[in-house]
């Protein structure tokens, strides 16, 4: 964090003296003004509901512009990235900050595969859910439960626990997705093979059954280290945000990113492609390509309560540079498969034509995210539509350790508290139960 030329000078119509603030540089994007001895020199807090103008860390790791709908990890384009490297080694890259060469990249995806088995007694942890438990609602209760049994990696002060916490979390979340998914649908769970790919080996772990021999497809493998590729960092949202919040208090990695799980699971984060590709089921329902127009409608109706699902985002306001790739790959996986006619991708291009056309979503700045074609891929590869979210936390393993350990190793770290602006009523007595 490097101080800038120039101050920035608060003052106050009233007449109360006028505060001068640091201002601090990145390396890009825009320049913070420090406010944090601001309470300390006039009393006041700021006023900024979502954080929407408020930086609460430097970080390294994610740079995003939202104007140019650029997304870099490490300073690598997103584009470079999906194209050029897998998976793993994204995460390496997130992790300790470079991308490996292929010694590196060997030592490393051995060091992930040791770690892919889970501790049996999990799975009566998991057979405690109902059969039709929401795979978030698993999800948060299994990585939450990581802590009760990996005792030797729970000190989050411990850069060595924190390392192999880490490892562990990236290892072991395909297995307890593919666990929760074979849960739900009375299937034998599937230990996982170490010679197969990240993405092989949890296509195993879905789709395989005890009976046959299972053989992993390319092109779906590709699509899925793609998908993972695509959502391992988006740097402070609001998963990442709550990950890091609640480390700070000390707590363990694996509590931490259970908190992440369930932020993420919401409908305006990680549960939008699930909430898109059940909006394009809709309009299918309705009739289709040519109901498009009506829907529309009640897309720019304030009152219908009804949104673009896998449309606008807080900060891309431009096309995201993750949805030309998933668009990308929503196409070779349709040929793949032999489903080019798929009328939910029709639907959705239908859909994305007319929105990228029309004033409402023009002059609102509002682009395809990620999430519009993520649901069509999954779904052509047979993952069910409850499970999308499950996969996004999955990817987003990554990201929040990346980011929680960054944080940790931070000696401008605190516990986070944010201040707010109370509204309540002021002081007043308790009255006797009679006299209320
Ligand atoms: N459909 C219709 N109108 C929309 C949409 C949408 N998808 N998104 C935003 N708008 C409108 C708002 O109503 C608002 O209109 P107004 O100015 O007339 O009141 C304007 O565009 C600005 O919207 P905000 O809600 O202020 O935008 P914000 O940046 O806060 O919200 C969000 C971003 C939450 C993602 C929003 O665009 C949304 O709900 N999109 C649909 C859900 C979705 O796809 N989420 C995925 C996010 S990406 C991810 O988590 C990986």
């Amino acid at each position: 964090m490097k101080l800038a030329d120039n101050k920035a000078t608060l003052s106050f119509s009233n007449g109360s003296p006028s505060v001068e603030l640091p201002v601090y540089q990145g390396s890009v994007g825009p320049d913070v003004v420090d406010i944090r001895k601001l309470y300390a020199q006039t009393g006041m807090f700021t006023y900024d509901p979502g954080f929407l103008s408020t930086a609460s860390c430097q970080s390294a790791i994610t740079y995003i512009d939202g104007d140019k709908g650029e997304l870099l990890y490490r300073g690598y384009p997103i584009e470079q990235l999906a194209t050029n490297c897998d998976f793993l080694e994204t995460c390496h890259l997130l992790l300790y900050g470079n991308l490996p060469n292929a010694a590196g990249k060997a030592e490393f995806t051995k060091r992930v595969s040791n770690h892919t088995m889970v501790n049996e007694q999990m799975q009566f942890f998991l057979r405690g859910f109902r059969r039709d438990a929401h795979p978030m609602a698993i999800m948060t209760g299994l990585v939450g439960a990581l802590s009760a049994f990996y005792h030797d990696s729970t000190d989050i002060n411990n850069p060595e626990h924190r390392e192999i916490a880490a490892i562990r979390l990236i290892a072991k979340m395909p297995t307890l997705v593919a666990m929760a998914y074979k849960y739900s649908v009375g299937q034998p769970f599937m230990y996982p093979k170490n010679n197969l790919s990240y993405a092989g080996n949890f296509m195993h772990m879905m789709f395989a059954t005890p009976c046959e021999e299972y053989v992993v497809n390319p092109v779906i493998e590709r699509a899925l280290d793609r998908i993972f590729t695509l959502h391992a960092d988006h740097e402070q949202n609001a998963s990442t945000s709550t990950v890091r919040l609640c480390g700070s208090s000390g707590t363990n990695p694996f509590a931490a990113i259970a908190a992440g799980v369930a932020c993420l699971w919401g409908p305006s984060h990680g549960g939008a492609n699930e909430a898109c590709l059940n909006m394009l089921e809709d309009i299918q329902k309705m009739g289709g390509i040519s109901k498009v127009g009506e829907f529309m409608e009640k897309v720019k109706d304030k009152n219908s309560g009804v949104k673009l699902m896998g449309f606008g985002h807080r900060v891309y306001k431009n096309y995201d540079p993750r949805a030309k790739l998933m668009q990308e790959t929503c196409k070779e996986v349709l040929t793949a498969l032999g489903l080019e006619n798929d009328p939910l991708f029709k639907l959705a291009m239908a859909l994305e034509k007319i929105a990228l056309e029309d004033d409402y979503f023009v002059q609102r700045k509002l682009y395809p995210n990620v999430d519009f074609y993520s649901g069509i891929v999954q779904r052509a590869i047979g993952i069910p539509v409850s499970l999308f979210t499950a996969i996004f936390a999955l990817a987003r393993t990554v990201g929040w350790i990346a980011q929680l350990n960054e944080m940790i190793g931070d000696p401008e770290y605190k516990i986070g508290r944010p201040r707010q602006l109370f509204t309540g009523s002021e002081r007043r007595d308790v009255l006797p139960i009679a006299k209320r």
